[in-house]
């Protein structure tokens, strides 16, 4: 069985495809946007990820302000590694070096 889908028949349907694919965070030029888009999906339902704005989860710090308790230069490693962050309202993450690298490249342009 082939996985993929087919579009024969259907170029629309292709280059929409191919737009998706596109635009999909994986693809990407700009390290800081896919750090972005990395930390939007994983941690924007309760941190603040943004330069303005409140947490979600009011427990949860704002990413802008990361910089106060943590070394913003190997905070990517911890990511590699899997924040634990020890609190239960927070899964477990790791990230691949490229993300990690990424996620550290936008968290520092945010900072306060
Ligand atoms: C389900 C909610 C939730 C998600 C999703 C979440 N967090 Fe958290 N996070 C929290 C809460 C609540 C705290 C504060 C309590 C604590 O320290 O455990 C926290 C604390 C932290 C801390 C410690 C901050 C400090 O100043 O000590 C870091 C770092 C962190 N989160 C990173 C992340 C990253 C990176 C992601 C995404 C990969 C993420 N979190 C996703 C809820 C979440």
């Amino acid at each position: 069985m082939n996985r993929w889908p087919r579009f024969e028949g259907s170029p629309i349907a292709a280059a929409l495809a191919f737009l998706v694919l596109l635009s999909a965070p994986a693809f990407a030029q700009d390290p800081s946007d896919t750090g972005r888009a990395l930390l939007q999906q994983s941690c924007a339902s309760c941190h603040a990820i943004g330069k303005t704005g409140d947490s979600p989860n009011a427990g949860a710090p704002p990413f802008r302000t990361l910089g106060r308790s943590y070394d913003l230069d190997t905070f990517p490693r911890q990511l590699q590694r899997g924040v634990v962050s020890g609190h239960p309202d927070m899964p477990e993450f790791k990230f691949n070096e490229a993300d990690a690298r990424a996620a550290g490249v936008y968290l520092r342009s945010i900072q306060e």
